[in-house]
């Protein structure tokens, strides 16, 4: 199996190397663990370390949202866009009207259209890592579970063709709820914000990586001012 380095601090250790590449990997995990921030630091890091360009295909925070928040762990996103090394597709609310959300709640947004969009993006800055933020929002097009399974499958295939190791994104409030998604990925990496008294510990655990032997257990995650940092020496207590 050929592997795809995040290059995230501690992250390629845990897995035992790194990401399948050219396949799926979900990122699961409740409000505020650090989804976000742990997609955007695999893809400046491939730029940094692995001269390898990256698409964000955003249907939560706008790009300008985006250029902001990432500023404060000393990424600088805009640099990149003009260099062609990373493009934005900001799917928003608040941007795309009459396209993202809007067309959502209207059953409207199409996804071959979304796919040639993603596939234009991909070959225009020569892409090969790709993160779509939340990929859950494909799930809420499609009211029967038989067509939701087949139409990420679908979707999954289309973009192993495209040539891109990708990061996908479900929100998820515990490990309770595993969805079609986590057993249809070919690796499924989780995070916690976890609650003790009044604390809160964030951790990651690789729930599967289909041909890979990676670490188990839960690990301590941090997010500083220089991105997100896991320590994979130390694991959680349960
Ligand atoms: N510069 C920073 N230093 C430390 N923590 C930060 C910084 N910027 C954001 N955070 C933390 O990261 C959290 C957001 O992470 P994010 O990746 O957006 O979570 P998710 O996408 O899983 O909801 C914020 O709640 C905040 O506590
Ligand atoms: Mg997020």
């Amino acid at each position: 199996m050929e592997l795809t380095k995040t290059g995230v601090v501690g992250l390629d250790e845990l897995l035992g190397g790194g990401i399948p590449k050219g396949w799926t990997t979900i990122l699961s995990g409740e409000p505020g663990a650090g989804k976000t921030c742990l997609s955007i630091g695999y893809l400046v890091e491939g730029i940094r370390q692995y001269n390898e360009n990256g698409i964000f295909l955003s249907f939560n925070e706008s790009r300008k949202e985006l250029l902001l928040t990432q500023k404060s762990f000393g990424y600088n996103l805009e640099k990149y866009e003009k260099e062609q090394k990373i493009r934005i597709l900001d799917f928003s609310y608040g941007k795309a009207l009459g396209q993202g959300q809007i067309a959502l709640q209207q059953g409207k947004l199409d996804l071959p259209g979304l796919t040639k969009e993603l596939k234009t993006a991909i070959n225009d800055i020569n892409a090969t890592r790709l993160v779509i933020d939340p990929l859950t929002i494909i799930s809420l097009l499609f009211d029967d579970v038989r067509e939701v399974r087949y139409n990420f499958l679908r979707f999954f295939d289309v973009i192993r063709r495209f040539g891109v190791t990708s990061i996908a994104i479900t929100e998820s409030t515990g490990l309770t709820d595993y969805t079609i998604e986590d057993f249809l990925a070919s690796g499924v990496i989780h995070l916690y914000n976890e609650r003790t008294g009044s604390k809160r510990q964030r951790g990651i655990e690789i729930i599967k990586m289909r041909g890979i032997k990676h670490k188990r257990g839960v690990f301590p995650l941090s997010i500083t001012e220089k991105g997100v940092i896991i320590s994979p020496d130390v694991e959680l207590p349960s």
